[in-house]
């Protein structure tokens, strides 16, 4: 399976992804990375992997056309599976129908909850005891669309944003590869919002 990673930063996500690809763990290719922010630290770790690469900068850029730039992009190197890993962009609806169930995002909660910006911070100002991450089928709303994983992180008496974001990054970069996995091996139904995943033969 090829897949395209589309990213915003610091491309840690798409590092692990790599990472698991590279160990054997994750049977896809990186096909393409997408890059929106021409400065991005995640920029570098595409370089030191010779990964394909391609800056495509959407400041200014209205909506319809900076899509229209990205799936001929995706196109043209046959992805089979799109990935948002930190991408900070809202997809139009035609980019979702031009991957219909075939554009997954990861997001630092547990959706429904803290969709949004910060969702760390929102998770420890509300005061959850649980926080956590989703990986999830992408729809045109923001964090929304069916859910394929989840990882529930507990959220202690000392955090502060910063460390219980590690603590719940530490856990995408496992559960985004998880499933990547579980579409790689066929195993996914989607049922209305529901995921249904095939046990492992
Ligand atoms: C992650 O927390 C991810 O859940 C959110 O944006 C952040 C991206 O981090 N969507 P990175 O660029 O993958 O390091």
């Amino acid at each position: 399976m090829r897949l395209g990673i589309l990213i915003s930063g610091r491309g840690s996500n798409f590092e692990a992804i790599a990472n698991n690809i590279a160990r054997r763990k994750l049977d896809a290719e990186i096909a393409i990375v997408i890059c929106n922010r021409p400065n991005a630290a995640g920029l570098e770790i595409a370089r030191e992997r010779g990964i394909p690469l391609r800056v495509i900068a959407s400041a200014g850029m209205e909506r319809e056309a900076y899509d229209k730039l990205l799936i001929d992009e995706l196109r043209t190197h046959e992805v089979d599976l799109v990935c948002l890993a930190g991408f900070m962009r809202l997809l139009s609806a035609d980019f979702i129908r031009a991957f219909p169930n075939r554009v997954l995002n990861i997001h630092p909660s547990l959706l429904p909850a803290f969709a949004g910006l910060d969702a760390q911070r929102q998770a420890l100002e509300y005061g959850v005891r649980i926080a956590g991450c989703t990986v999830h089928f992408v729809d045109e709303f923001l964090d929304s669309g069916p859910i394929i994983v989840q990882a529930a992180v507990p959220v202690l008496d000392g955090d502060t944003v910063e460390s219980l974001a590690a603590r719940i990054l530490a856990q995408e970069h496992v559960i985004y590869s998880k499933a990547i996995g579980y579409i790689v091996e066929g195993r996914v139904t989607i049922q209305g919002r529901r995921v249904l995943i095939r046990e492992d033969e």
